[in-house]
């Protein structure tokens, strides 16, 4: 299908030039002497790009550039050379793209093709946002896809660096192959090993069969090592030779086993501080930086909010199918303003939420939760705000946060079973033994983690270290926390190799 072009005619002569060469260049074009003319234009043709060739201080034009961009339409100004900065000026306005006077002809064509491929780009990878920074990152993801370099992704929590890294894979070479999450954190110090690099039969106790680790299952894929910055010393070094040579060992194997991965790594936080504080290797920092993307939090990229509340408010209204109008220009700029600590994550969630629940089908500033209105600087469940209100609001109140929190553990429930090899965390409890006194945060029991596919006797394992960790040592206490006697837990120890 060939690119749909409209030109305004501001500048008669530009508009002549570009749309010469770009019907040579195989786009259907046409010509539209007016601002308003052209919305009305964009409804009816669904253009794929509008190139603006003047009168962009015009006020109609900032409305033009507003309704393009509210339909994933770009834009292109022609600037005058006498402008004085012609960036801010494109910036302020919102377009997609701009050159400045006199173009070619053919410079116009090219720039149109791009900025439509660039589109296209974000149809394919679900990444929305015209802002510069997310088009930058759109740019990398580009240049990134083909090759087989290590990429470092960073950013905020929920600011899309697995839709990045994913998107990365998607228009690699690899495509048909796997993409393989291992979320760096979730996984118990014990385990990480034998989940990354595989283990022998026999390996250790309760070793039963020979299995296969990420980096094999990755095998002419990708593996993405999420929350990288969280891997214990141990296992970074070992990461640091996979980088290194590509081969590593199963855990008590003797054969190196060599892989074609390429890694994407992900943190939120900076891993250059971490090596700073000591926690995070040197080395292995520059191994994976090879190539790095960071992902601006949202409140720092403001101008692709409208965007993003458009296509989420489309999406649920489709998939809830609930005739939904939209939202209302106060209610949308409640939303621009807004902090967004939990990202892009935050912002789809609560558009679900509200899409659900907006009592007109559109929402409307009165729909938006007070701490959201507040900045957004509040706590997720907003305890306070249904306490001053009258009895109605404090019964819509509950209702909104059961809806919000059932959101939530959808979500979870969600994103488990799209990454089944992610980890299910249960929090084992003391078995009723009294309670050794207060344990803080710091030395608290970690989490025992039970994974799909953990053999009984790694859990045991796991519990056993945990429990020891507990009672800092104390192998008696620990005995009665487990609920199994001293020299029973003596001889798991050294079953375990843990004495
Ligand atoms: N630019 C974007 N356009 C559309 N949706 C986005 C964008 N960025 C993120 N999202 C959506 O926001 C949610 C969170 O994104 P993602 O899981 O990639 O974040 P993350 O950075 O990996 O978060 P975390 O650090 O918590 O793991 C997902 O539903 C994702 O599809
Ligand atoms: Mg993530």
């Amino acid at each position: 299908m060939p690119d749909r072009v409209l030109i305004t005619t501001a500048d008669l002569e530009q508009a002549v030039r570009s749309n010469a060469a770009l019907e040579a260049a195989g786009a259907d074009t046409a010509m539209v002497s007016s601002f308003d003319d052209v919305v009305k234009e964009l409804r009816r043709r669904e253009p794929d790009c509008v190139v603006l060739t003047g009168a962009l201080h015009e006020s109609s034009a900032t409305q033009l550039v507003a309704a393009a961009r509210e339909r994933s339409i770009s834009t292109l100004g022609l600037l005058e050379e006498t402008e004085p900065d012609a960036k801010t000026l494109a910036r302020e306005l919102g377009l997609t793209g701009f050159l400045v006077k006199p173009v070619e002809g053919a410079e116009v064509a090219a720039t149109v093709r791009r900025l439509i491929e660039r589109r296209r780009l974000q149809e394919r990878t679900g990444i929305i946002g015209e802002s510069p920074a997310i088009q930058e990152v759109l740019v990398k993801i580009e240049q990134m896809a083909p090759v087989t370099s290590t990429v470092l992704v960073e950013g905020e929590s929920g600011s899309g660096k697995e839709l990045v890294a994913r998107a990365i894979h998607d228009l690699s070479p690899r495509r048909g192959k796997a993409f393989i999450t291992v979320n760096c954190a979730a996984i118990p110090e014990t385990l990480l090993e034998s989940e990354l690099f595989g283990h022998e039969k026999g390996a250790f106790t309760g070793a039963a069969e020979r299995r296969l680790g990420r980096f094999e299952l990755a095998d002419g894929g990708t593996i993405f090592l999420d929350e990288v910055g969280e891997c214990p010393p141990a296992t970074q070094v070992k990461l640091l030779r996979v980088l290194e040579d590509r081969s590593f060992f199963r855990v008590g194997g003797v054969q190196p086993i060599k892989v074609d991965v390429r890694v994407i790594a992900a943190t939120n936080r900076s891993l250059k501080e971490a090596v700073g504080l000591g926690d995070f290797r040197d080395d292995l920092f520059y191994r994976l930086n090879v190539l790095a993307i960071y992902l601006p939090p949202l409140r720092e990229r403001r101008t692709d909010i409208p965007m993003l509340v458009r296509r989420f408010i489309a999406e649920f209204a489709a998939a809830h199918t609930r005739q939904f109008q939209g939202i209302t220009p106060e209610a949308l700029q409640i939303l621009v303003d807004a902090d967004w600590p939990g990202n892009i994550r935050q912002l789809r969630n609560l558009i679900e939420s509200m899409v659900v629940l907006a009592p007109e089908g559109e929402i409307r500033a009165t729909d938006i939760p007070k701490d959201i209105r507040d900045h957004g600087r509040g706590l997720p469940v907003r305890v306070v705000a249904a306490t001053r209100d009258a009895p109605g609001k404090e019964l819509e109140f509950i209702f909104r946060t059961l809806v919000e929190l059932k959101l939530q553990v959808e979500e979870l429930r969600r994103r488990l079973e799209d990454h089944p090899q992610r980890v299910e965390v249960i929090e084992v409890g003391a078995h009723g033994a009294p309670p050794l006194g207060p344990i803080t945060a710091e030395e608290g029991a970690d989490p025992i983690v039970y994974r799909r596919g953990m053999t009984m006797a790694e859990v045991e394992r796991a519990a056993i270290e945990a429990t020891l960790k507990e009672t800092r040592g104390n192998r008696r206490k620990a005995a009665d926390v487990l609920g199994i006697g001293e020299r029973t837990l003596y001889r798991k120890l050294k079953e375990y190799q843990l004495a």
